[in-house]
């Protein structure tokens, strides 16, 4: 199994906006980056924004130009897991469906070399079951981003029920390389920050829903009145009301309390298509709004 300096090598799935970020700081990082989607619109979009995001760090003299340009000539595109066979470390960012993440598993196992780490950046799910997909259990974690993965300092790092210390502790040593704090959570449901942030959104809807305030003065609140960078429901929009849904409902089933029951507002938007900032209407209205959304 690869230590963290000889993680030289990282299969990146899903170029969406989580899967990108986590493509550039690897390749930040000095490794070769094998990005994957079954979507080459997706791969050609990533690759335009991750130039983008490193360009710019460059013109404001946060990365030299030469590394600028090295860190996306180690970025490649491709578009079948068996072109992964040569990572050290595949981190997969998919859609957060428990199915199609054990089917990736069984798949990344087949392929992959013996000695691979498997890495999920699951916001909810069970490392553990994903683990009991492959026959390589005490390979399998959690490393859970935060959007913008650029940006945000934080890994967190989640053991399944046989992650080894040597997994664990590669995949930490390999998270600080990429400049990133990591704390360490055990497998249960939300984690640790998802467990405390999507309650405090839940009760945001619910201030919304029995008419305690407005939006605005909600956020305002609770980005003024605690320093978040963000209100809780433009947060919200931000990571997409179907994300935070599911996580709830993650929460609700998996620790049996009802307090954990999402609001029945933040349902209703997510039944209307009113996902957030991606959809162009959440809480707030970005620009395009489908016409059967009321306002
Ligand atoms: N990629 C790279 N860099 C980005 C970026 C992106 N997608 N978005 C913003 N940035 C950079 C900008 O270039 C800028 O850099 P600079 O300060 O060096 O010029 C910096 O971030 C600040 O950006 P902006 O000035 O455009 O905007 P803001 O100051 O409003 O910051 C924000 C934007 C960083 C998103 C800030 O609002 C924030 O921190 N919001 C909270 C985000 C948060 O909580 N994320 C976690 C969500 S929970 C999660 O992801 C877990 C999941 O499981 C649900």
């Amino acid at each position: 199994m690869a230590t963290a300096s000889e993680i030289a090598a990282v299969g990146v799935i899903g170029a969406g906006q989580m899967g990108s970020g986590i493509a550039q700081l690897a390749a930040g990082g000095g490794c070769a980056v094998l990005l994957l989607d079954a979507d080459p619109t997706a791969l050609s979009r990533a690759v335009v924004s991750i130039s983008a995001s490193l360009r710019r760090l460059a013109a404001k003299g946060q990365l030299s130009q030469a590394a600028c340009e090295d860190s996306i000539k180690r970025i490649r595109c491709v578009s079948a897991v068996q072109d992964l066979r040569d990572a050290d470390l595949v981190i997969e960012a998919v859609v957060e469906n428990e199915d199609v993440k054990k089917k990736l598993f069984v798949e990344l196992d087949k392929v992959t070399k013996p000695s691979a780490i498997l890495a999920s950046n699951t916001s909810s799910i069970s490392v553990t079951r994903l683990a009991s997909a492959t026959k390589r259990p005490s390979q399998v974690i959690g490393m859970h981003f935060f959007n913008p993965p650029p940006v945000m300092k934080l890994i967190e790092v989640i053991r399944g029920a046989d992650t080894s210390d040597e997994v664990f502790a590669a995949v930490r040593s390999f998270s600080e390389r990429l400049g990133k704090s990591v704390i360490c959570s055990q497998d249960y449901p939300g984690f640790i920050v998802n467990r405390i942030l999507m309650p405090m959104i839940n009760e945001a809807f619910w201030a919304l829903y029995t008419g305690v305030a407005t939006k605005e003065d909600i956020d305002a609140g609770m980005k003024l009145g605690t320093n978040h960078p963000m209100g809780p429901l433009q947060l919200a929009d931000f990571i997409g009301l179907d994300v935070c849904l599911s996580v709830l409902r993650v929460l609700h089933s998996g620790l049996g309390d009802n307090k954990y029951s999402p609001c029945p507002l933040l349902v209703q938007y997510v039944d209307a298509g009113r996902l957030g900032k991606k959809r162009g209407v959440g809480v707030y209205s970005y620009g395009h709004r489908p016409s059967s959304v009321r306002p």
